[in-house]
């Protein structure tokens, strides 16, 4: 296996958008990749703000702003996602990604590596089908991928030592602190918040207190964020999406149990932030 160069970023949404924007001012070529075309455009405008404002801060110069953009690809065709570290963050459904990596491996070489930031698929399901499953890991960023200091290495049965050990270089690389662990539910992070949400939405559920009053009461004892902000800057339909997998995966635990509030919420495609309302509402600026 070789170094690092060129990375290739799958899905232009919340995740992939900060992943891209990470990489291509940690100084790696890097194309993001999205179906969508106004996915794309959006997410070019988010990032060049985004650096933008740290231009006006004085928190970078003129000439980095420069060179991050000129770091950075965006395209709609599969065909251009040649790279030596391909990171998938497109739609959570394991028949999506592992289609994605199929076509990928069929245009990549053989030394390309492959990593999901899946944040509840098992890493193991995804391997099985996959001709080469030594170079395939799970690599969880947390939202916003830009601020959020952790990322979780997950290694699948047959994830070569060696990948690891290059992965754990490139997040060093992008200033992050990795961790290691084995594929299981919701991996470490979101197993452990998974009653974080679900609690608070049985309190809502149920009456106990309204979820400002909830939000507020969890700030004030030193969480950053109250569940329903963190739910509506996740998007509730990936939130969802975990729990259902944590949740079936761990044997359909009652307290695990996901909430009906959360379908509602996607039946009406209030999903948070990205879509300007969720269990609060974000105008347009
Ligand atoms: N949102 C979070 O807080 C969070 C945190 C950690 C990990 N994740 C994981 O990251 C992944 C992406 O989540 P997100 O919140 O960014 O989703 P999102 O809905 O914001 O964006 C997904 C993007 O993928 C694109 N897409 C879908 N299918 C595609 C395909 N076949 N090829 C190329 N692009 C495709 C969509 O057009 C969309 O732009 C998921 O696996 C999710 O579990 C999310």
């Amino acid at each position: 296996m070789h170094q690092i160069k060129t990375i290739c970023v799958c899905g232009a949404g919340t995740m992939g958008s900060g992943i891209a924007q990470l990489c291509a001012a940690s100084g790696y070529d890097t194309l993001l990749f999205d179906l969508n075309h106004d996915a794309l455009v959006k997410s070019g405008q988010a990032i060049t703000e985004r650096w933008q404002g740290q231009v006006e801060k004085n928190k970078i110069s003129q000439n980095d702003l420069h060179a991050y953009k000129n770091n950075l690809r965006f395209s709609s065709n599969i065909n251009d996602c040649k790279a030596d570290l391909v990171i998938e963050a497109i739609i959570e459904r394991a028949s999506a990604k592992v289609d994605l990596f199929q076509q990928l491996a069929a245009i990549n070489p053989i030394n390309t590596l492959f990593v999901s930031n899946t944040s509840s698929i098992s890493i193991n399901q995804i391997a099985a089908k996959l001709e080469d499953p030594f170079r395939f890991a799970g690599m969880h960023f947390f939202n916003p991928a830009t601020l959020m200091q952790l990322v979780e290495l997950v290694k699948a049965d047959q994830t070569s030592e060696a990948m690891i050990k290059l992965l754990q270089t490139f997040v060093q690389s992008l200033g992050k602190t990795s961790v290691i662990c084995k594929d299981s539910p919701g991996f470490i992070v979101n197993r452990v918040a998974r009653p974080y949400y679900l609690e608070s939405l049985r309190m809502l559920e149920q009456g106990t207190a309204d979820l400002a009053t909830i939000d507020q009461a969890l700030e004030a004892t030193g969480f950053k964020m109250g569940p329903f902000k963190l739910m509506d800057l996740i998007g509730i339909d990936i939130n969802y999406s975990v729990s259902n997998i944590v949740w079936d995966a761990l044997g359909k635990p009652i307290r695990l149990q996901p909430s009906p509030i959360q379908q509602q919420k996607i039946e009406l495609q209030e999903l948070g932030r990205k879509t300007e309302k969720g269990f609060y509402s974000y105008p347009k600026k």
